[in-house]
C-alpha cells in the first residue's frame, strides 16, 4: 500500500509554511516564506501587516510545496493546518486556504495543535523517539514540561509561571542591543562571551517542574542599564551569561523530570530547542544517566508545516477529521 501523503500548512505568526511528508516519517518538501524582515524594523510581528503578507504568500507557497514534493493536491491523502494557537488574522488565513481546498477536493481536513506540531517534528527523524518520554517545549509563548505514552497522549508535569523561554531570549536580545528575533542573534553573540563573567539569579521555582524567567530578564535589563553603554565583550558576555541561566535550569529540570517518570528518552521542540547551548547542555545532563535525548534539525524546531503535516499524520492514522466550520483558535492550549 503506498504511504499516506499529507498536505501541512502553517500560518499561525510570521512564517507561512506549506509542506508534504509521506508515512508521517518523510519530508517530501517544506517550504517556509519567512516575514523576518519585514516586522525587524518594529522589534516584533505586527499582526495586520502578517496577515496581509500570509494572504499574498499563502497560495504560491502550498502550490510550490506539492511542486517540490513532486505531487499534485489530488495525491494527497488529507489537509491538515494549524488552528491555534497563534494570532487570529494569521491563522485564519492559511484555515481558509486548506478549508477551502478540502472542499474543493473533497479531501478530508485536519485541524492541528501547532505545539502537538512542535512536538512532531521530533519523529520525522531516521531514528525516531520511543515512548514513554519526557518531552521539553520551549517555544515563543510555551516553556512546558510533559510525559508523554504515545502520539497525542500527553500529562503536564511543569509550566513557566511567567515568561516563556524563547520570550525571554527576545526581551535579553532587546537589552544587549539586539533586534528581533532575539533568540538566534543572542546566540550568535554568546559565542564570544563568558558565561561565568556576569553573576545572574538562578531561574528557581518552588514547584521541581515549573519556570520562572521574569527575574533573570529583569536581572539582564538591569545590568545592561547600570553598567551602560556596554562594550562589545560586556554585551558577549552577558549573553553567554544569560544563556548559561537559561539552558541550566531547563536541563536540570529536565532530568529532574525524566527520572521522576523513569523514562529513558527525552525530547525538544519550539524555537528555543533550536540553540546550540541547550542542546548541548542537555545532551551533558542526560547522558550521565543513560537518558537519550532527541531533538529535531534547527529547521524543523522554529516555525514549519512539515510537522504540522506530522502531527496531522498521527490525527489521520487515528481516524480524526475536522468539520468545515473548524475555527481558529488563538489560545489553545497544549492539552
Ligand atoms: O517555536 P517558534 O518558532 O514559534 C512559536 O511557536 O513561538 O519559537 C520562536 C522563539 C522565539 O522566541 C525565538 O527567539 C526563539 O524561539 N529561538 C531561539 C533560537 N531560535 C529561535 N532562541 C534561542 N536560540 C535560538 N537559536
Ligand atoms: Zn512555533
Amino acid at each position: 500500500m503506498a504511504e499516506t501523503l499529507i498536505l501541512g500548512i502553517e500560518s499561525s505568526c510570521d512564517e507561512t509554511a506549506a509542506a508534504v511528508v509521506a508515512g508521517g516519517r518523510r519530508v517530501l518538501s517544506n517550504i517556509i516564506a519567512s516575514q523576518v524582515d519585514l516586522h525587524k524594523k518594529y522589534g516584533g510581528v505586527v499582526p495586520e501587516i502578517a496577515s496581509r503578507k500570509h494572504l499574498e504568500a499563502v497560495l504560491p507557497v502550498i502550490k510550490e510545496g506539492l511542486s517540490a514534493a513532486g505531487v499534485t493536491l489530488a495525491d494527497v491523502d488529507a489537509i491538515a493546518v494549524t488552528h491555534g494557537p497563534g494570532l487570529v488574522g494569521t491563522l485564519l488565513v492559511g484555515l481558509s486556504a486548506a478549508k477551502a481546498l478540502a472542499y474543493a477536493t473533497d479531501k478530508p481536513l485536519i485541524g492541528v495543535n501547532h505545539l502537538h506540531g512542535h512536538i512532531a517534528a521530533n519523529f520525522l527523524a531516521d531514528e525516531p523517539p520511543e515512548f514513554p518520554l519526557v518531552c521539553l517545549v520551549v517555544s515563543g509563548g510555551h516553556t512546558d514540561l510533559i510525559y508523554m505514552t504515545g502520539h497525542g497522549q500527553m500529562e503536564l508535569l511543569g509550566r513557566t509561571r511567567d515568561d516563556a523561554a524563547g520570550e525571554a531570549f527576545d526581551k535579553a536580545a532587546r537589552s544587549v542591543g539586539l533586534g528581533y528575533p532575539g533568540g538566534p542573534q543572542v546566540e550568535r553573540l554568546a559565542a564570544f562571551g563568558d558565561p561565568e563573567a556576569v553573576p545572574l539569579p538562578q531561574a528557581r521555582t518552588e514547584a521541581p517542574y515549573d519556570f520562572s524567567f521574569s527575574g533573570l530578564k529583569t536581572a539582564v535589563l538591569q545590568y545592561a542599564q547600570k553598567k551602560g553603554p556596554l562594550a562589545d565583550q560586556q554585551r558577549a558576555d552577558l549573553a553567554a551569561s544569560f544563556q548559561r541561566a537559561v539552558t541550566g535550569v531547563l536541563a536540570d529540570k529536565t532530568l529532574k523530570a525524566a527520572r521522576a517518570m523513569g523514562v529513558r528518552q527525552v525530547i525538544m521542540a519550539g524555537g528555543v530547542a533550536a540553540n546550540g547551548a541547550l542542546r548541548r547542555a542537555m545532551g551533558e545532563t542526560l547522558a550521565p544517566h543513560g537518558i537519550r535525548l532527541g531533538f529535531p534539525p534547527p529547521v524543523l524546531c522554529t516555525d514549519n508545516a512539515a510537522m504540522i503535516a506530522a502531527a496531522g499524520h498521527y490525527l489521520y492514522e487515528a481516524g480524526v477529521r475536522s468539520n468545515l466550520d473548524l475555527n481558529a483558535i488563538p489560545a489553545l492550549g497544549l492539552l
